[in-house]
C-alpha cells in the first residue's frame, strides 16, 4: 500500500538495450520498476542503430507500468526525472516530430574518417581543451554532422531550423512536456559535454567547434542544469514537473552519493563506466581519460569528472550468448565460468567499437589469444567476464596517472555486479575492495535525486548521502604474481587488436 501523505519522485533511465522507469519513496527506496527491450538495429559492421519512435512508445509504456505497480495515480509524483545513454544522436522534424533517421549509438563508428579528417594536423587533441574529450567516433557532433551531410535536404532545413537535434534526454523531455505542441528543447550539462560541441569552461555551444564541424546552432536545444524544472508533462503524466536530466553515467555518481572530491564509482552495463569526482574545476588528462562534467544542480556552481569509459563490457555477455548461442540466457554465464578453475590461458579484447579508454583505437577489433585445444567454452566464459575487469583495471590505472588519486574502494552498481565471480575477479586484479549499495539502481535514483532536490521532496546533497548503504562488499584475494602475469598475458593481447583496416 502506498501512503498518501508520502512524496514520490520518478524516474526514467533511457539505456541503450532498454527503457525502465523506477518510482522511488522519500528514503531513496524502490517502490516499483518497469522495463522493455528496444531493437538493435546493425545495418553493416560497426554501425548501431535505434528507433527513436519504438524508444518513446516503450518509455511511455514502462512509465505507465511502473506507476501502475506503484499503486499511484501520476498525480502522485513530486517530479519526474530523466537520465539516458549519452552521445546517441537524433535529429527529428520540429513540425511534424518524427525522427528524420534512426538514432546513431554512441558505439557506431561510421565518423571514423570524418573524425580523422576533422583532426587534420592536431589529431584527436584538436578539440580537446574546449571540450576535454579526443576526437572519436563515441561523440555526438560528428554523428551529427554525418546526418547533415547524409540525409537528403537536411541540412538546408537544419539551417532554416526546422530540425531539432538532441541526445535521447531532449527527445524524450521534448515530447513529455507536448512536443509539437509546445514541448521543451532542452538538455542538460552532462549531455551536452558528450556532443563535443560544448565548451568546458562556458557550458555553452562552442562556436569555433560549430563552425569547424558545420553543425547549424539552429538545431541545437538550450543548455541548462541538471537539476531544475524545464517544464511540465502532458498526457499521461499530465501536471508532473520534469525537473531532472542527466547522463546515465553522471546520474550514478550522483546516485552513489559520489559528492565529495576523490570519490568514485564503476558502472557496468552494456559498457563500464568509471567516474571520479575532480570538484569545481575540470582535470585536464594525459593518460586516455575524459573530462566530463559530474553534474549541476540548479545555480550551483559545476562538478566535473574524470571518466574512463570503456565500450564493451556486459555487451560482451550479449555477444556470447546472441551471437556465439553458448549460453542461452545472461544468467548461464557464471555457473559455467565457476566450473573452471582459470581461463585455461585465453583472453578476450571486446574491442567491437574500437576501443575506448585508455586508448582510443578505431583501428582495433575483437580478439581472442591464447587459444589451445586445452580450452573450452568454459575457460572462454571467464575470459568473457574477465574482459570487464582487466579493462576496469586499465582505467583505474589511467585515473591515478591523471590525478594522483589512488581508488582505495570501488564503489560499483549495474547489472554485472550480481555476478559474484566477475566483481571478486574485479577486486582480485584491482587489489582494493569492490563495493554495492542497497540501491544499485544507482542510474535512476540519481536522476531521482537531482529531480527531488529541484522540486524540494530533498533539500540538499547531505540528506541525500544518508541515504546510502552497503549491502555487499567484495575483498582482494589474489597472489601478486598471479595478478602481475595475467595483467601482462592482457596487454599482450590488446596490443594485437590494434591495426586492422577496414
Ligand atoms: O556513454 C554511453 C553510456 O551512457 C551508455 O550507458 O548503460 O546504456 O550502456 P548504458
Amino acid at each position: 500500500m502506498t501512503d498518501n501523505s508520502a512524496k514520490y519522485v520518478a524516474a526514467i533511465d533511457q539505456g541503450t538495450t532498454s527503457s525502465r522507469c523506477i518510482v522511488f519513496n522519500q528514503d531513496g527506496a524502490i517502490v516499483a520498476v518497469d522495463q522493455r527491450e528496444h531493437r538493435q538495429i546493425f545495418p553493416k559492421p560497426g554501425w548501431v542503430e535505434h528507433d527513436a519512435t519504438e524508444i518513446w512508445s516503450k518509455t511511455q509504456a514502462v512509465v505507465a507500468g511502473a506507476i501502475a505497480k506503484a499503486g499511484l495515480r501520476a498525480d502522485q509524483l513530486s517530479a519526474m526525472g530523466i537520465t539516458n545513454q549519452r552521445e546517441t544522436t537524433l535529429l527529428w522534424d520540429r513540425s511534424t516530430g518524427k525522427p528524420v533517421h534512426n538514432a546513431i549509438v554512441w558505439q557506431d563508428t561510421r565518423t571514423a574518417a570524418l573524425c580523422n579528417q576533422l583532426g587534420g594536423q592536431d589529431g584527436q587533441d584538436r578539440f580537446r581543451e574546449q571540450t576535454g574529450l579526443p576526437l572519436a567516433t563515441y561523440f555526438s557532433g560528428p554523428k551529427a554532422a554525418w546526418l547533415l551531410d547524409n540525409v537528403p535536404d537536411l541540412r538546408a532545413r537544419a539551417e532554416r531550423g526546422e530540425i531539432a537535434f538532441g541526445t535521447m534526454d531532449s527527445w524524450l523531455i521534448w515530447n513529455l512536456t507536448g512536443g509539437t505542441d509546445g514541448g521543451q528543447h532542452v538538455t542538460d550539462v552532462t549531455n551536452a559535454g558528450r556532443t563535443m560541441l560544448m565548451n568546458l569552461e562556458t557550458l555553452q555551444w562552442d562556436p569555433s567547434i560549430l563552425s569547424a564541424m558545420n553543425i547549424p546552432e539552429a538545431m541545437l536545444p538550450e543548455i541548462r542544469s541538471s537539476s531544475e524544472v524545464y517544464g511540465t508533462a502532458v498526457g499521461q503524466l499530465a501536471g508532473v514537473p520534469v525537473a531532472s536530466a542527466l547522463g546515465d553515467q553522471q546520474a550514478a555518481v550522483f546516485g552513489q552519493a559520489c559528492y565529495d572530491v576523490g570519490t568514485a564509482k564503476n558502472t557496468y552495463g552494456t559498457g563500464s563506466f568509471l567516474l571520479l569526482n575532480t570538484g569545481d574545476r575540470p582535470v585536464p588528462s594525459k593518460s586516455g581519460l575524459l573530462t566530463t562534467m559530474g553534474y549541476k544542480i540548479g545555480t550551483e556552481a559545476p562538478v566535473y569528472c574524470l571518466e574512463g569509459a570503456i565500450a564493451i563490457t556486459g555487451a560482451l555477455v550479449q555477444w556470447f550468448r546472441d551471437q556465439l548461442g553458448i549460453i542461452r540466457t545472461a544468467d548461464e554465464i557464471e555457473p559455467l565460468a565457476a566450473s573452471v578453475e582459470d581461463n585455461g590461458g585465453s583472453y578476450i579484447v571486446p574491442a567491437f567499437s574500437g576501443l575506448f579508454a585508455p586508448y582510443w583505437r578505431s583501428d582495433a577489433r575483437g580478439v581472442i589469444t591464447g587459444l589451445t585445444r586445452y580450452v573450452t567454452k568454459a575457460h572462454l566464459a571467464r575470459a568473457v567476464l574477465e574482459a570487464t575487469s582487466w579493462q576496469t583495471r586499465e582505467v583505474v590505472d589511467a585515473m591515478y596517472q591523471d590525478s594522483g588519486v589512488h581508488i582505495t574502494t570501488l564503489k560499483v552498481d549495474g547489472g554485472m555486479t550480481k555476478n559474484n565471480l566477475l566483481m571478486q575477479h574485479q577486486s582480485d586484479v584491482l587489489d582494493v575492495p569492490v563495493v554495492r549499495p542497497k540501491v544499485s539502481e544507482t542510474t535512476c535514483l540519481g536522476a531521482a535525486y537531482a529531480a527531488g532536490l529541484a522540486t524540494g521532496v530533498w533539500n540538499d546533497t547531505d540528506e541525500l548521502k544518508a541515504h546510502w548503504q552497503k549491502d555487499v562488499e567484495w575483498t582482494p584475494n589474489m597472489e601478486a604474481s598471479v595478478r602481475d602475469r595475467e595483467y601482462h598475458n592482457w596487454r599482450k593481447a590488446v596490443e594485437k587488436s590494434f591495426g586492422w583496416e577496414e
